[in-house]
């Protein structure tokens, strides 16, 4: 095993031993390793989104709870069976809310009134992505600083990241829940542009 697999497997089990000394930051050095693993420890159409964190961790994710120019929302997948995808962090989902004409027009068939769905695992080196400011319209990871648009397809605003944020495909469920419309646009974590 090469020191790329070796990374990648660390990575995989949430063994990277910066992760876990970083705290809040959340770094976890990627190395330039994009998801590999079995698909369906990814969301997948169908998955219905919870929250990921806080006093109401677990409880569905309604479009009510997410105003526009609210705080950036971690969700999780939960499968039709009740699972939860979090084997693997590349599974970590991000949530903001714009108004609906903020999102780019080639973007809009993947959000729901507002709301866009994308990888919460930053492109550059693999840390978890924690900043949002709705007046700009960029995440923003705090590791090296690199800023992405949620509204334009998750689009590198700010390297050294290279790489899209892949979006997660929405739709709108019973009651307004938020469900998952299909896989993400691509492979989550590292990678070139
Ligand atoms: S890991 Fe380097 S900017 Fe995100």
């Amino acid at each position: 095993m090469d020191r790329g697999e070796r990374r990648a497997r660390r990575l995989e089990h949430g063994l990277d031993r910066r992760s876990v000394v970083m705290g809040a930051v959340a770094c976890c050095a990627a190395g330039g390793v994009a998801w590999a693993g079995p698909e369906d420890a990814l969301p997948q159409k169908g998955d219905r989104l919870v929250l990921g964190d806080g006093a109401k961790a677990g409880q569905p994710i309604l479009l009510d709870d997410l105003p526009v120019g609210g705080d950036l929302v971690e969700a999780v997948a939960v499968d039709p069976q009740g699972v939860r995808r979090e084997s693997s962090r590349f599974a970590k989902i991000l949530l903001v809310r714009v108004a609906p004409d903020q999102v780019a027009e080639d973007q809009r068939a993947h959000a729901v009134d507002g709301v866009v769905a994308l990888s919460a695992i930053c492109t550059h080196q693999g840390c978890t992505i924690s900043g949002w400011s709705h007046d700009t319209k960029r995440l923003s990871c705090f590791c090296h600083h690199s800023e992405f648009l949620p509204a334009e397809g998750g689009r590198v605003a700010k390297g050294p990241a290279r790489k899209r944020l892949p979006v997660l495909p929405l739709a709108k469920g019973e009651g307004g829940a938020l469900m998952v419309a299909g896989g993400f646009l691509g492979k989550p974590g590292p990678g070139p542009a």
